[in-house]
C-alpha cells in the first residue's frame, strides 16, 4: 500500500480510478485535483461566486467516500480544486485534458488534434507535478497520448524510468478482447501485445499474439485477424462514436491501475506501455509504446521483441506518426 497517490483531473477517468483505488486499498491517502467548474467571467457576479464554491473533485471525492462502508476501503480522501494537495505523493496519474467528443454529424476528431487545448493543461499539469511532487512516478494517459507524455518530460527532465505513458496496456487489452470473443475462448486465455503510438497507425502485434500459448493463427483465419486489428487500430473512435458525450474511460482507468498495481507490488510485469525511448528500436528521444517491464523502480527494462519485417515496417510508420506530433509540441512549446 502506497502512503498517498494522486489523480490529477477527476472527470470520467479520474472518477473511476479514485473508486477503485479505494477499492483496492492502493493508497492510504488519495489526492485528487481538479479545478473545475470553471468560474465564466461572463456569468453575473452572484453565479462566479456560487461557482467557487462548487469543486468536481469534492463532489466526486464525497460520494466515493460515502460509499466506502459498503466496500471496505479506509483510504483517506483529500480532494481539491487546487493542487497543493499532491503533495509528496508517491504516484500521480494524470488525466487531465478534454476527451474526444462526437460532433452533431457523427463525426469526431483525432486524439491529435486534442492537442493545442491539452498542452495548454499539461503545462499547468507539469508546473504542479515539479512543485508538489518532482520525485512522484508519473503515469499519463491524457490524449494525445505519446504528445502529452512528451510534453511532460520536456518540462519536468524527470527520471525516465519514472514517466509512463498509458496506452498499449488498453490497446492490447482491446485486441485481447476481441480475440476471445472470435476465438471462443476466454479473455484470460488470450495474450497480446500492441506497440507504436496510440493513434490509427498503432500496430497490434500478430507474431505475439496466443492463445493458452498457441499462435493466434491457429484459431482464427487471416481475414478475420486482419478485421480485428483493424477494428483494434480504430477502437478508441468505436466508443466515442457510440458514447457521443466523450471518450471511453473505465477500461482507460483500469488499464492505469494494472500499471500502478505492477509498481506498488513490484511485480515485474511484462506491459507494453509509452516510454522514453534512447537507441531502442532505432528511435532516439521520442515516447513510443513498447513493451517494458514494470517494478518498483518504475520502468525497469525495455524489451526488443523480435517482429517481422512487415511488423517492423509498421512500427516505423507509426514512430514518424508521434514525431510529428512531437514537432508540433516542440513548435507551441517555443512560441
Ligand atoms: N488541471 C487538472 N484538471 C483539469 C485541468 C487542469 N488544468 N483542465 C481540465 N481538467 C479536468 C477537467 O475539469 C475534467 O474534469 O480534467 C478532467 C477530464 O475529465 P473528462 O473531461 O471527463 O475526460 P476523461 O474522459 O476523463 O478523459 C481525460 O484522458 O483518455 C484521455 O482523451 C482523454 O484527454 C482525455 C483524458
Amino acid at each position: 500500500m502506497l502512503s498517498k497517490i494522486g489523480v490529477i483531473g477527476g472527470g470520467m477517468i479520474g472518477g473511476v480510478l479514485v473508486q477503485e483505488i479505494v477499492r483496492r486499498n492502493l493508497a492510504k491517502v488519495v489526492a485528487l485535483t481538479d479545478p473545475a467548474p470553471f468560474v465564466n467571467p461572463d456569468d453575473p457576479p452572484e453565479k462566479q461566486e456560487a461557482t467557487k464554491k462548487q469543486s468536481v473533485a469534492k463532489g466526486k471525492a464525497l460520494d466515493i467516500a460515502e460509499g466506502t462502508p459498503l466496500i471496505n476501503g479506509d483510504s483517506i480522501l483529500m480532494p481539491s480544486r487546487d493542487y497543493d494537495v499532491l503533495d509528496g505523493c508517491e504516484i500521480v496519474i494524470n488525466t487531465a485534458g478534454v476527451p474526444r467528443k462526437a460532433r452533431p454529424d457523427g463525426t469526431f476528431p483525432s486524439r491529435e488534434e486534442l492537442l493545442s487545448i491539452n498542452l495548454k493543461v499539461t503545462s499547468q499539469v507539469a508546473d504542479a507535478i515539479g512543485k508538489y511532487c518532482p520525485e512522484a512516478t508519473i503515469i499519463s494517459i491524457a490524449n494525445p497520448l505519446d504528445a502529452i507524455v512528451y510534453t511532460l518530460f520536456e518540462k519536468l527532465k524527470p527520471k525516465k524510468n519514472r514517466l509512463i505513458g498509458m496506452a498499449g496496456v488498453l490497446d492490447s487489452a482491446r485486441y485481447r478482447y476481441f480475440v476471445a470473443k472470435e476465438a471462443g475462448v476466454s479473455v484470460e486465455n488470450v495474450e497480446a501485445l500492441v506497440l507504436g503510438g496510440h493513434g490509427d497507425t498503432m500496430v497490434p502485434v500478430r507474431s505475439c499474439c496466443r492463445i493458452a500459448g498457441m499462435p493466434v493463427t491457429d484459431f482464427i483465419a487471416e481475414d478475420k485477424l486482419e478485421a480485428i486489428e483493424s477494428r483494434t487500430r480504430k477502437a478508441g473512435g468505436e466508443v466515442v462514436g457510440l458514447l457521443g458525450f466523450g471518450s471511453a474511460f473505465v477500461s482507460p482507468a483500469l488499464s492505469a491501475l494494472e500499471m500502478a498495481e505492477a509498481i506498488i507490488y513490484d511485480k515485474k510485469k511484462i506491459v507494453a506501455a509509452c516510454a522514453l525511448l534512447e537507441g531502442e528500436y532505432g528511435v532516439d528521444g521520442l515516447f513510443v509504446g513498447v513493451p517494458l517491464v514494470l517494478g518498483a523502480g518504475g520502468i525497469e527494462k525495455i524489451i526488443e521483441v523480435n517482429l517481422t519485417d512487415n511488423e517492423k515496417s509498421l512500427l516505423m510508420k507509426s514512430v514518424d506518426a508521434v514525431k510529428e506530433t512531437c514537432g508540433m509540441v516542440d513548435k507551441m512549446l517555443s512560441q
